[in-house]
């Protein structure tokens, strides 16, 4: 399988692949503080919830480096407050940036205050295995449900990217694809491209035929023409967060995926690590939808495709109901007709919450 350096620790700097350059260029760029992280996230060096969970986790632990190389501040919290503030507000719809935050922060008081840069940066570098470990089951997990065999083909489609590089490593949606790759060869991915920014066309298209999977790339409103043809037998999507009853916001454009899903019968597969379940954001209509720049629906490539003085709205994510999720596949368990009492049982007995 393909590794590329998502969001890294490399000789005291938050190491990235710069995804903008995908597919035509594979540069990693360095950066040395919470902004300069921040803006990385901000603009789409790294994106993907996980992936942003991962930089942000880095992002504070290069801030405090930087900072103790100052002196040693008297308050860590204080101290470290602004360059949170930058990466908490760099993008708001995936809640993986906030989790990731928020499990660091109690790291930044008690103990040796001294000790404080290196703890950051072992809980950051936890998450990233950890996230890792994570798709590698959701993988196992989303492939058991698959009705796949050795003597006969697959096709899934999947909607932008949920790949190791949406991931610290082998994906979600993706990580589904690769294990069931791994075990029956005939898988056939039709990726669609995802407009506005493209990450089917771009990224999950360059990162499956890097692993020489069968990916095939339509344009988002082919999909409805696919999937009523019986070309299509699953639909595989991630989340970028999912609320308490199983509504999942996820890349714009999956909503519709998941009403042909339910139209013509197959099963709608939403995957994702428990850091993507927010159990404080009630239900989907909870979920912040973040609307991201003009340009990026009136240009293409660079070149103004719509016509000058047309408004614009450009909303990054959709919601899709729980009720048209067949099944939510998570590290711990795959819930199918996910629910908000089959969402709370996933985290019955782990750390901060009630036992069984
Ligand atoms: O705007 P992006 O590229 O960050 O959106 C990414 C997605 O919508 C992914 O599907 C989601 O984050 C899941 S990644 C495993």
């Amino acid at each position: 399988m393909s590794i590329f350096d998502v969001a890294v620790w490399k000789e005291g700097k938050v190491r990235m692949m710069d995804q903008r350059a995908l597919p035509h260029e594979e540069i990693y760029l360095e950066f040395t503080s919470a902004q300069e992280v921040a803006q990385a996230i901000r603009s789409m060096v790294v994106r993907g919830a996980p992936a942003i969970g991962c930089a942000a986790a880095f992002g504070m632990a290069v801030e405090a480096f930087r900072l103790a190389a100052q002196g040693r501040p008297d308050s860590w919290p204080l101290a470290m407050a602004e360059g949170i503030a930058h990466l908490r507000e760099s993008r708001p719809t995936a809640i993986n940036l906030a989790w990731a935050i928020e499990r660091l922060r109690p790291l930044l008081e008690g103990g040796d205050p001294d000790q404080v840069p290196e703890r950051l940066l072992r809980e950051a570098e936890a998450i990233r295995q950890e996230d890792i470990a994570s798709c590698r089951a959701m993988g196992r997990l989303g492939a058991d449900i698959l009705p796949l065999s050795a003597n006969r083909s697959i096709s899934l489609l999947t909607h932008c990217n949920a790949g190791a590089l949406a991931t610290a490593g082998y994906g979600t949606a993706l990580g589904v694809i690769r294990a069931a790759t791994q075990r029956f060869a005939q898988v056939k991915v039709y990726a669609s491209e995802t407009r506005p920014y493209l990450q089917g066309a771009r990224l999950t298209a360059w990162e499956l035929l890097k692993d020489g999977i069968d990916t095939t790339l339509i344009t988002d409103n082919m999909a409805g023409h696919l999937i009523s043809r019986g070309m299509v037998e699953a639909v595989v999507v991630g989340a970028d967060r999912v609320a308490a009853n199983g509504d999942a916001a996820n890349k714009i454009g999956t909503y519709p995926l998941s009403v042909l899903a339910q139209r013509h019968r197959i099963p709608f597969l939403v995957v994702c690590p428990l850091s993507t379940i927010d159990l404080a954001t009630t239900t989907g209509a909870d979920i912040p939808i973040e609307e991201r720049p003009a340009e990026e629906v009136t240009h293409c490539l660079g070149r103004r495709t719509a016509a000058q003085g047309v408004q614009v709205f450009n909303p990054a994510f959709d919601v899709t109901p729980a009720e048209l999720i067949t099944a939510l596949v998570t590290e711990r368990a795959v819930v199918h007709a996910p629910n908000t009492e089959k969402v709370a049982a996933l985290f019955h007995g782990l750390p901060g919450h009630p036992g069984r």
